[in-house]
């Protein structure tokens, strides 16, 4: 990392809804089974809001509780960023709504999509903001509400989601830790391969759209699969190798929980032992951006993730977009 200031995780916290879901009720629902779902997923069951509830409640559970975590007023926030795909509307940003709830009136609030890479870019920003010294402290969350824009019609992509909310607050320090090197990338010809086709600009939502189920997620799923595989270590070496590190060296990878078969693929590539590698998707489903911070948060709170660990995240989705960061906790 170049000269300039580092930041570093204060604080974190997560917000799950209460209703589960579980395979057995999908069964009832569309033809699937949960031997089916287990087998190909790893997904149990997963969490889905309540009616009357939206993002922005779960973004403010999570946010409170890293602000708590993070001994910081609201009020002393600078930058406030939600990355989301399933935003309360479509303007204004669920960041501001947030800001409103916190009461966080001095701090800037942008929305920021990049599929379920959203959590990845927004710490990016996030951390490039302290970086160059413009800010000190800034709430990044990752919220989504996929069951709202899941067809529930759909066996190939109604089993998979799950909503939740996972937040983190970032500081500037200057101890010797904090980030260490990140990865962005995007590929724009796969953006149909994820893709929630109706109700933008492209195909606003009429009654023909909505006869057509175009307003719900629709997915290419074996090719996600294929393409995840590829870029998860990808970039996982390429951001160790700039640091002269080897797998081994990490304590912690958290990976986007979307296919246990594609953690565990990646896991027994890098030979990494099962605790080095948290997962969760059996109790949540896939819940996009909040992923991996509702992950950390898990494993900070069971005390498993200590003051100096070498920590990796990775993630991918619609865009297509990947990218991870690599940090010493
Ligand atoms: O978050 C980032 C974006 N998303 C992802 O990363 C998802 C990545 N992809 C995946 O996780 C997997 O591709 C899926 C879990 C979505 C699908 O697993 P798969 O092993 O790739 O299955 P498939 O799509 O090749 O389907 C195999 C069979 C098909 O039947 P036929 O054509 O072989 O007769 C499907 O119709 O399984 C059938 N199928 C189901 N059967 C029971 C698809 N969904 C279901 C279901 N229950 N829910």
């Amino acid at each position: 990392m170049n000269k300039g200031v580092n930041s570093i995780i204060t604080g974190t916290g997560a917000a799950v809804p209460e209703q589960v879901i579980t395979n057995l009720d999908l069964e009832k629902m569309v033809e699937t089974s949960d031997d089916w779902i287990v087998s190909r997923t790893g997904i149990q069951e997963r969490r889905k809001l309540e009616d009357g509830l939206s993002g922005v409640d779960l973004t403010e559970g999570a946010a409170r509780e890293a602000l708590e975590r993070a001994s910081l007023d609201p009020s002393e926030l600078d930058l406030i960023i939600v990355a989301t795909v399933t935003p309360d509307y479509p303007t204004p940003s669920t960041s501001c709504l947030l800001q409103a709830r916190l009461e966080a009136y001095q701090a800037a609030a942008l929305d920021l999509a990049a599929g379920c890479t959203g959590f990845i870019y927004a710490l990016t920003v996030g951390h490039q903001f302290i970086h160059s010294g413009t800010y000190k402290k800034i709430l990044v969350v990752g919220v989504e509400v996929l069951t709202r824009i899941t067809d529930w019609e759909d066996r190939s992509t109604c089993v998979l989601f799950g909503d939740g909310a996972g937040a983190v607050v970032l500081e500037a320090t200057e101890e010797e830790r904090g980030f260490i090197n990140f990865s962005l990338k995007a590929d724009g010809r796969g953006a149909d391969l994820l893709i929630q086709p109706a109700g933008g600009s492209a195909m606003p939502a009429c009654t023909e759209t909505l006869q057509k189920r175009l307003h719900y997620l629709k997915m290419s799923g074996n090719e996600i699969f294929k393409f995840a595989v590829r870029v998860v270590e990808e970039t996982l070496l390429d951001m160790l190798e700039r640091e002269n590190l080897k797998p081994e060296d990490l304590d912690r990878l958290f990976l986007h929980q979307a296919n246990l078969r594609i953690i565990e693929h990646i896991r027994k590539r890098l030979k990494l032992p099962t605790e080095k590698v948290p997962v969760n998707i059996h109790r949540f489903g896939n819940m996009s951006s909040a992923t991996i911070p509702i992950a950390m948060h898990e494993e900070l709170v069971a005390g498993r993730l200590k003051e100096g660990d070498l920590v990796a995240m990775v993630a991918f989705g619609a865009g297509l977009t990947w990218g991870g960061l690599l940090v010493k906790w």
